[in-house]
């Protein structure tokens, strides 16, 4: 009889926790917590690692280009917080301001100033170089941040392809208008955002405009990006010893409005929730670059993830990299007064043998 009881209480016990309304409940409760859990474990190797140095730059200057938001708007406000003299340098001026009085109240550093520069534009690079020359004696790290990605095709005011234009001629005029200027101020810095996209990318040497064709991302936004590539690691080769570095990055897929000009890309947006870094941590090899004492010595390098990566060979074709500097200089009409040294550079940097 009591053998019978015992075994009858199990059943009810059993009938209580795992059957019906209740087994239902906690077998999606489960579920859910386990789902849950592989999702902040993937998130959180998606993120990546965090630049934790604690090193502050006080009134060094820097400027940070397209950083009304985006991974650009995350950089300035931790290179804010760290005290540096900030110039945010914006296509609109009242996204800029907007995104500059938030960053000066969540840091509280005075410091940051809002400038106009369209990289869409020659005359706007010029006039942003020539004022901020004007303003400051020194320039410690640029950024050349800004970027677009898959527009459809449209040129800049000077007649580019506009991701040629904005991602790479853009940048490329405004360095070239700052570099004595960071010289004077060395050790100093260029940090150029690029993108994984330049695995794609080959430099279209009979159509680099892409008039006779136009794909927009795997065309021009991987050309544009593997120019930015090639332009950092000459520069770096041009910029031996002179105590200032370049270097380059793919922050990872983040969360920003790249994909703003691309409809049939923005399906991909929620999927890409899942498994994309905020702009936070895809801030964060920028800052990398931008702040860790030792890129005072390191130069030419592709890094993401905080690690530098090797580059694939037409990221590393010395002959492209001359050609592409030569043409950027023609189609931005930049003068060289210095046009014998810039040779003799060159010649050296044809016989420096490729760490990569
Ligand atoms: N997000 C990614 O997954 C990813 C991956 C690889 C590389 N990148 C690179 O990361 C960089 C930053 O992109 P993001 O993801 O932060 O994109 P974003 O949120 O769209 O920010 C781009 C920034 O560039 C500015 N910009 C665009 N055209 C400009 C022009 N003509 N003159 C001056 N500024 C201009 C934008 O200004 P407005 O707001 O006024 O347009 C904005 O501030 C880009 O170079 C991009 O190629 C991003």
């Amino acid at each position: 009889m009591d053998d019978f009881n015992v075994a009858d209480d199990r059943d009810q016990v059993k009938r209580l926790c795992f059957e019906g309304a209740w087994a239902w409940f906690l077998e999606i409760c489960f579920w859910c917590c386990v789902i849950a859990f592989v999702m902040y474990l993937l998130r959180r190797v998606f993120e990546g690692p965090f630049y934790r140095r604690a090193n502050r730059i006080d009134g060094k200057v820097v400027i940070v280009t397209g950083c009304n938001t985006g991974i650009g708007k995350e950089t300035a406000l931790e290179l804010a917080r760290r005290g540096a003299r900030l110039y945010m340098a914006c296509r609109d001026a009242a996204r800029c301001e907007a995104a500059r009085l938030e960053i000066i109240e969540r840091t509280q550093n005075p410091n940051v100033f809002n400038r106009t520069l369209d990289l869409a534009s020659l005359a706007s690079v010029r006039q942003f170089a020539e004022r901020f020359l004007a303003e400051e004696d020194r320039l410690d790290i640029l950024i050349n941040n800004a970027g677009v990605m898959a527009t459809p095709r449209k040129l800049t005011v000077d007649g580019f392809e506009q991701q040629l234009g904005i991602n790479h001629l853009g940048h490329f005029l405004l360095t070239n208008l700052l570099l004595d200027r960071l010289k004077k101020s060395a050790p100093s810095r260029i940090v150029v955002v690029s993108s994984a996209a330049y695995m794609f990318g080959r430099i279209n040497k009979n159509d680099l405009n892409s008039e006779k064709k136009y794909w927009p991302f795997f065309g021009a936004y991987a050309q544009s990006k593997l120019a930015n590539i090639l332009f950092t690691r000459k520069l770096a080769e041009l910029l031996k010893d002179t105590n200032v570095t370049a270097n380059c990055l793919h922050p990872g897929i983040v969360r920003t409005e790249l994909m703003r000009y691309n409809n049939c890309l923005c399906f991909l947006k929620t999927i890409f929730h899942l498994i994309t870094r905020s702009p936070k941590a895809g801030a964060q090899t920028t800052l990398y670059l931008a702040l860790d004492p030792k890129f005072d010595a390191l130069s030419g390098g592709y890094y993401e993830y905080m690690l530098r990566l090797p580059l694939l060979p037409w990221a590393r074709n010395k002959q492209m990299a001359n050609w592409l500097w030569e043409e950027s200089e023609k189609m931005v009409g930049l003068k060289h007064n210095d046009d014998e040294s810039k040779l003799t550079n060159i010649t050296t940097v044809q016989v420096i043998k490729d760490e990569q």
